[in-house]
């Protein structure tokens, strides 16, 4: 038998011919910082206190600190425990991490302690598994929860009103949007506000935007928090974004005046897809990015790689080091808002596979973007899930009775909601004096899949009509009166009730959302108390019944007919 060169094998051409091929992989490439979590570039780990002051970071002087190094040392770092848990051996760390018989509460004592190099040196003894049973244990809030993303490619805010609502009634607790024309952001927030206040109260959004307009509409009210606040690990990607530690800092202080919910987004592979890496893994870079927000006092980090995410995928463990990530930003007390926000692989197994470190043992949020539009609508470039996957997710919680933060929802009341989200839209834009929404497109959006479902709208006009939301100093309040003079007496209670919760400042607590009572569920009075089997959040009792729910499942008692 000869074997040739050119001839393939079946087998070869059915292989070469799945999704998996069409993704792109590379080989490591250390220098440049293309490696996830094991590269000899990175430093050691050592701290040296003198004076109340960290004077020695992983191998580097004070006086050839760069001003991560500073940031991280004068305000991430507990000098008091410092040089006392740098000094436990690493392998002791992590087991203590995956052993359910040590407190949360004395690992994250010792986090607070750990320079970045030894944080990096206890997660790389972890494998996956053990990742996860960390995770289980480290998050900060009990319950895990989920957000989405309601964005439309026409920027149509009837669309993201009416998706919005789906969305919080199939469960997401919080719900943001970004656009394809920056200059309809005030119409689309005010969408998704409206709309999401439709679909169950309590629901919090935010709109992805430059910073200071993000700032503005925090502080109109127009949204109800704030989340990419981006920070980098090096000091040259930083600088390249015209800021540093100190201007992060300082917007997160802007928005804990005025009691809104914020948390700081990074992730690895932003560092290396920006050219300047530094010659440091992703992950080492990463723990400087979450490091940097604990010293910034904010509550809470989206990481997990995020729109970098092809970079970790492309490279041997990478998916591996963003579940590490995520870990790290729990262990250190932070709010985490995981991933699985953007489409990285056109293989179905591999988009799961990369999903389940974060849905099986839970996380503040397991999607910071599940894409509740399809895809294709999808500004934030496209997610790792959307729409057409729900039933797909609702089967996975119901078999590995994992909570993963929706529910499947009866067609019916979906629609309710969705006709409902459309009309109180129309109504709040004819108060405002707004470009009109028609009946037609009302009904459209009852229908609809995605955005070449509606009508067109007059792009114009929608964005003077936009212009005239922030010159006329419009606010949340007045979206509020807006509902309640237009016979939306529950949706404008709904919203008067979140916006009134900046005044208490509940949602500057960790892990900060709120349940359909308005009450705020926190790492406060909702603190995760994993210790072990048979402790901890469990799936069960009545929303493990409702988790039951599928579309399809066949009645026990007749066999005929299906339950819904
Ligand atoms: N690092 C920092 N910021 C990120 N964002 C997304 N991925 C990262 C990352 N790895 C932020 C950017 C982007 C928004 C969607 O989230 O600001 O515009
Ligand atoms: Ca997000």
């Amino acid at each position: 038998m000869t074997t040739t060169e050119n001839r393939r094998s079946k087998r070869t051409e059915v292989l070469e011919d799945r999704p998996v091929n069409l993704d792109g992989f590379v080989e490591e490439w250390p220098e440049k910082g293309l490696v996830a979590m094991e590269s000899d570039f990175d430093p050691q780990p050592s701290v040296r206190v003198e004076g109340g002051k960290i004077v020695e970071l992983d191998g580097r002087a004070r006086a050839d600190f760069d001003f991560m190094d500073t940031f991280i040392a004068d305000h991430a770092i507990d000098v008091e425990t410092a040089e006392e848990v740098n000094a436990i051996p690493s392998v002791e760390i992590a087991r203590a991490l995956v052993d359910p018989r040590a407190s949360r509460d004395e690992l994250t004592r010792i986090g607070r302690g750990l320079t970045p190099a030894k944080i990096l040196d206890v997660v790389k003894l972890m494998n996956v598994v053990e990742i996860m049973m960390a995770m289980q244990k480290m998050r900060a809030r009990r319950t895990p929860a989920n957000q989405a993303h309601s964005t439309s490619a026409k920027d149509n805010p009837i669309q993201v009103a009416a998706d919005a609502a789906e969305g919080a009634l199939r469960g997401f607790a919080e719900l943001e949007t970004t656009l394809g024309v920056v200059r309809y952001a005030p119409l689309v927030a005010i969408a998704l506000q409206v709309g999401g206040q439709v679909g169950r109260g309590g629901v919090l959004t935010q709109c992805a935007l430059e910073e200071a307009t993000e700032l503005e509409l925090g502080m109109r009210g127009i949204t109800a928090y704030a989340e990419t606040i981006s920070v980098y690990g090096t000091e040259s990607v930083f600088v390249d974004g015209d800021d540093t530690p100190w201007s992060k800092a300082f917007l997160a202080s802007a928005y804990a005046s005025r009691g809104i919910k914020m948390r700081f987004t990074s992730g690895t592979g932003s560092e290396v897809q920006m050219g300047n890496a530094e010659g440091r893994s992703m992950l080492y870079l990463e723990i400087r990015c979450i490091l940097m927000a604990k010293g910034a006092g904010v509550q809470g980090l989206q990481n997990g790689s995020i729109s970098c995410i092809g970079v970790p995928g492309a490279v041997p463990g990478g998916i591996r080091a963003v579940a590490a990530e995520n870990l790290i930003a729990s262990w250190m007390d932070l709010e985490c808002a995981s991933g699985n926000d953007q489409s990285f692989s056109h293989s179905a197994m591999r988009r799961t596979a990369r999903l389940l470190p974060q849905m099986l043992p839970g996380t503040d949020f397991v999607c910071s973007g599940y894409s509740a539009v399809p895809n294709p609508d999808n500004m934030f470039a496209g997610s790792n899930l959307d729409t057409d996957d729900y039933d797909d997710w609702n089967t996975i919680q119901r078999d590995l009775q994992v909570d993963g933060g929706l529910r499947h929802v009866r067609e019916t009341e979906i629609l309710q909601a969705r006709e409902k989200a459309a009309r109180a839209l129309q109504a709040v834009f004819a108060e405002l004096d707004l470009p009109r929404i028609t009946d037609e497109e009302v009904e459209a959006a009852v229908y609809a899949n995605g955005s070449g479902d509606y009508p067109e709208r007059d792009v114009l006009e929608d964005l003077k009509g936009a212009q005239s939301v922030m010159d006329r100093g419009i606010t949340g309040l007045d979206l509020v009166k807006a509902l309640e003079r237009s016979g939306f007496h529950d949706v404008a209670e709904n919203l008067l009730t979140v916006l009134r919760q900046r005044v208490s400042g509940d949602l500057l607590q960790t892990s900060a959302i709120l349940t359909d009572d308005f009450v705020p569920l926190s790492a406060i009075n909702d603190a995760n108390d994993y210790g072990g089997p048979g402790s901890g959040y469990r799936l069960q009792g009545e929303r493990w019944e409702q988790l039951k729910k599928l579309r399809h499942v066949t009645s026990a008692e007749n066999p005929e007919t299906e339950v819904s």
